[in-house]
């Protein structure tokens, strides 16, 4: 076995459709990020480094992984850690062999710990599927064979956490409960028009609100741009909803409906002719919306705002026709949040692993 540095895009693409070429739940995910990553032009490598890696057998690549080093996460989490994602292979020998190469490019960078699956931050995905391996993996959320757990043990990972999603019923009365208005505090829907302005504002949101929560360092406002940016289409203004007091926004919560549930199996990118013809016929059967980001600055937590916003939410929702909604990534020590789904009926749904290994 041999290990390429820095391979193309390809080779990802190549290994995905050998890995899930028998799972009738795959869904291509979304390469945006990676691809950005691989050209140099992430805007995430104008605050921190990644570098890819593949290892290959002859001419096909059995595994890939990134390799990310971010100052903002060793400050996060207090110490010498990094990050292995996009992280795919076909058997443990390929998989130890990439993460060894991958956690070799990290201790030249003075890191001692690798966190896996993990694209740095949980802001741009982490997480290894844990369960419902024959449902499409949830909008945002990972997908992996049932034997890749047993795989990272083998290769000397721990399972370190968890993210968990919880599942609201909206046919059922309990999340009607909780009031939709918090005293003082205002809502407005987000403004399409100035798409690129929110999301800025959204992301100074997210980064005070989250200071606290496990996983998520501190992301640029360009970060978030070149991330969210090309979901304005697929924005539906009331379900994504800001707080506003005084004149100024303190909260936000953001939902898009689950078209993972209607694309499965789709075997291209959703961006290509085929995933885009999809989404076109098929997004009135679309039953579930996905909660990904809830959040109010730390000065105001406790006045009702958090609650107010998940109403508003599963009213819009609800109002849109939409039976579910799902309330996804808290991580597994986040009691607040969970406490806050809880008053909705909120109930465990599906789990995601990181995993950590000394390296
Ligand atoms: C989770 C989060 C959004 C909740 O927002 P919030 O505005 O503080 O939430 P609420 O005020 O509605 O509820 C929080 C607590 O305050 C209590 N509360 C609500 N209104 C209150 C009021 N007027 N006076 C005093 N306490 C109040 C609630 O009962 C609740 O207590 P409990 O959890 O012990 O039952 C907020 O803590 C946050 O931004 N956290 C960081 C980001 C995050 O974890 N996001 C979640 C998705 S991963």
């Amino acid at each position: 076995m041999n290990v390429v540095e820095a391979p193309g895009l390809g080779a990802y693409a190549d290994l995905l459709q050998i890995r899930y070429r028998d799972d009738p739940a795959w869904v291509y995910p979304d390469v945006g990020f990676l691809r950005g990553l691989l050209s140099g032009r992430s805007a995430f490598l104008n605050n921190a480094e990644a570098r890819a890696f593949a290892a290959r057998r002859g001419d096909d690549t059995v595994a890939f992984a990134v390799a990310f080093a971010d100052p903002r996460l060793q400050a996060k989490a207090g110490r010498a850690v990094g990050a292995l994602g996009f992280l795919e292979w076909l058997d443990v020998e390929a998989l130890e062999t990439v993460t060894e190469a991958a956690a070799g490019w990290l201790r030249q960078r003075g890191l001692s710990e690798a966190w896996a699956p993990f694209n740095a931050n949980g802001f741009f995905g982490a997480g290894l599927r844990e369960d419902r391996f024959d449902e499409p993996p949830f909008l945002g959320c990972a997908h992996d064979p049932p034997g890749a757990a047993g795989d990272l043990t083998a290769a000397g990972f721990e399972r370190l956490t968890r993210y968990l999603d919880f599942s609201v019923d909206l046919t059922a009365g309990a999340w009607r409960g909780p009031p939709a208005e918090a005293p003082g505090v205002e809502f407005r829907d987000v403004s399409r028009r100035r798409f690129k302005d929110e999301i800025r504002t959204f992301v100074r949101l997210h980064n005070a609100a989250f200071a606290g929560v496990w996983g998520e360092a501190e992301v640029s406002e360009e970060e978030g741009v070149e991330l969210m940016g090309p979901a304005k289409l697929a924005v539906t203004p009331s379900l994504w909803q800001f707080a506003v007091a005084e004149g100024r926004d303190v909260g936000f919560v953001v939902c898009f409906p689950d078209f993972n549930e209607v694309l499965a199996p789709q075997r291209r990118p959703v961006t290509s002719p085929s995933g885009v013809a999809k989404v076109a016929l098929r997004r009135k059967r679309v039953r579930g919306v996905g909660l990904f980001a809830l959040g109010v600055v730390p000065e105001l937590h406790g006045r009702g705002i958090g609650t107010a916003l998940v109403a508003r939410a599963c009213r819009a929702a609800s109002d849109l026709g939409y039976r579910r909604l799902e309330y996804a990534l808290v991580a597994e020590d986040n009691r607040v949040s969970q406490s806050t789904i809880a008053r909705f009926g909120g109930e465990l749904h599906r789990t995601f692993g990181v995993y950590a290994k000394s390296i």
